[in-house]
């Protein structure tokens, strides 16, 4: 059976009223901008079965159980996600044409593969032979880029003339229908195309058909890169970038090697280590890891070294246990990336770096270190704690007792209590089900103050923009928090920026029904601005406050005649004065 094309799932979607249908089990009672009800899943006397028109969604305070008009007819009616999605298009009069659909489908995927090549086949010879091309062949030599890899990669040059790719491909035959849902134009302006004045990556499926694109801004204002939006051809999170030129050095070498990006991927091939490939944009999804298994046990991956790098390493070695994958670390020396590696100091060092690997297992265990207090006990329990996903994941007992024995020597723990505190975590964690429906949420006395900050801001992702540039990944306090941060940043920088996108990008079911439980309840929906705000204020001073203690510890380890101290004192008075200033803002707000 053919699958249901995304825009047209969105399009029921829209089309859809949850109340309307949840409406014909349950006895809907309207609330302000709420529908209340008893909830159908358990039990109850009283209502807390909540249901928003607007957004769609329907969440149960009792039990937990959430999600949206589809959700729930795979619950209550015990459908398949198939089955409630042709209910669903029934009754909003959406044709899903099951029968025409494989051919017509088949058809327009040839098509857009045929539209794709032509355009990379465009954009590679503007790059490499057209006058429009020099300044992104200079800009390549410059990132040490050869012009075997190039060419191997097909990179190109989109012209910085906005005109000329719609009358190009006009001219070829295209129909503006078609070209409209080719994932290379504005899907609000007709004709406007994504990719102007940019170096192009095309994204390759492992059979090396060009499924869609990704660009790089050679100069001026706008975001670094560009990424198709998703197609009939193109799902980002289930492609990897240079996987097709990589394929084979992964099964020889029985290893691949996972970096951040597009340009890192490119540089890694450059100095000869072909296993190299990158996710597109998003943090190293399951169906990517699924994907790489068929290839080989073993990945190395070399993340960025910044905070927001080494969190997403955390996460991908989450992922990859979880696909039965063998993992290593590459932390790249100097806070460089793979590709600065290779234009600063050449293709020698970049090959060298594969020996700076350690572990998965070790990795993961000195960033828990790193990150928690290893002198307290509170810090331990935390530091511990922090590792309880990847044990989780980790697919046999014996890589389990292996793990809790290495993190207990290293936190100086017994691996018992390490075993033991697991234990209890887990009997508050529901395995994933395949409904997708949320179970349990954290009550909301474990809720810590930066989660629900930034829960607010997730129900408000519009803050999110603001909030990015005063704080940083780091600033925050609670993994939970850290987790919504990564995943209202990476839909920032995708340019995908509601609830449902968003919601897509949580790791963890519990987070995702403790987002949707905000949604759903409406708790952030008055002055939310200024409940951010305030939360903003609270985060800086708490850095500020910390900040001063370090340089306060290091004075006094200093001792009065070392040099250098004046810096730090006059450090200190430069803090000082911020807290000042914090505070008095504050009054005048009161
Ligand atoms: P980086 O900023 O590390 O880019 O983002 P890069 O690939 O190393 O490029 P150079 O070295 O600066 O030229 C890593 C990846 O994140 C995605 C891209 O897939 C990029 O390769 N990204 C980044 C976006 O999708 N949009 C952005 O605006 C930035
Ligand atoms: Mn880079």
């Amino acid at each position: 059976m053919s699958r249901i094309p995304e825009a047209t799932v969105r399009l029921i979607m829209e089309r859809t009223d949850i109340v309307g249908i949840i409406g014909e089990f349950v006895r809907l009672e309207q609330r302000g901008g709420r529908f209340l009800g008893l909830c159908p899943f358990h039990g109850e006397k009283t209502p807390s079965f909540s249901v928003d028109r607007e957004k769609g969604y329907f969440y149960c305070f009792g039990c937990q159980k959430g999600g949206n008009a589809a959700s729930f007819l795979m619950e209550h009616e015990k459908m398949s996600y198939r089955e409630a999605l042709e209910d669903l298009a029934r009754r909003s009069g959406v044709v899903l044409d099951i029968d025409e659909a494989p051919s017509g489908e088949e058809l327009a995927r040839k098509s857009l593969l045929e539209l794709n090549e032509r355009i990379a086949g465009a954009f590679h010879w503007l790059l490499t032979e057209h006058e429009m091309g020099l300044f992104g062949r200079e800009y390549l030599a410059k990132r040490a880029i050869s012009p075997e890899k190039i060419a191997a990669f097909k990179l190109g040059y989109a012209p910085s003339d906005r005109r000329w790719l719609h009358a190009f491909l006009v001219k070829k035959g295209y129909s503006p229908d078609f070209l409209a849902h080719s994932g290379l134009f504005a899907e609000k302006r007709p004709g406007f195309p994504l990719f102007a004045d940019r170096l192009m990556f095309p994204i390759a499926s492992v059979r090396g058909e060009v499924i869609a694109f990704g660009g790089r801004l050679l100069q001026g204002e706008g975001p670094k890169y560009i990424n198709s939006p998703d197609t009939l051809l193109f799902h980002k999170q289930e492609n990897l970038f240079a996987l097709d030129q990589a394929a084979g050095s992964i099964k020889k070498e029985g290893w691949a090697l996972v970096c951040e990006g597009y340009m890192d991927a490119v540089s890694f091939h450059v100095a000869g280590l072909a296993f190299a490939v990158a996710p597109l944009g998003t943090a190293f999804t399951e169906k990517q890891a699924k994907l790489l298994h068929r290839y080989a046990e073993r990945v190395y991956f070399a993340f960025d070294a910044d905070p927001a790098g080494q969190k997403a390493t955390e996460r991908a070695l989450v992922v990859a246990a979880a696909a039965g994958i063998e993992s290593k670390v590459v932390v790249l020396p100097g806070g460089k990336d793979a590709s600065e590696i290779l234009e600063k100091e050449g293709q020698g060092s970049l090959q060298k770096v594969r020996d700076l690997a350690i572990n998965g297992d070790e990795f993961l265990v000195k960033r828990a270190r790193s990150l928690f207090d290893g002198a307290s006990v509170d810090g331990k329990a935390k530091a511990a704690a922090s590792l309880f996903a990847y044990i989780n994941a980790l697919d046999s007992e014996v890589k389990r007792e292996g793990f809790i024995d290495l993190a207990a020597r290293e936190l100086r723990l017994d691996p018992r209590s390490i075993r033991s505190d697991y234990e209890d975590s887990k009997k508050g964690i529901v395995p994933r089900r395949k409904s997708g429906i949320g179970n349990t949420v954290d009550r909301q006395a474990t809720r810590s103050p930066d989660l629900v900050f930034m829960l607010a801001v997730a129900v408000h992702p519009e803050l999110f923009e603001g909030l990015r540039k005063a704080i940083s990944l780091d600033e925050l306090d609670d993994l939970r928090a850290r987790e919504l941060y990564i995943a209202l940043e990476e839909g920032y920088r995708a340019e995908e920026r509601g609830l449902e996108p968003l919601l897509a990008r949580l790791p963890d079911e519990n987070l995702k029904s403790n987002v949707l439980a905000a949604a759903v309840s409406g708790e952030f929906d008055l002055n939310v601005g200024r409940f951010v705000g305030e939360g903003v204020t609270r985060i800086e001073r708490r850095s500020i406050l910390l900040k001063r203690e370090r340089i306060r510890e290091r004075i006094s380890e200093l001792g009065p005649e070392a040099e250098g101290l004046g810096e730090l004192q006059y450090e200190l008075m430069h803090l000082d004065a911020e807290l000042a200033k914090m505070k008095g803002e504050r009054d005048e707000r009161s």
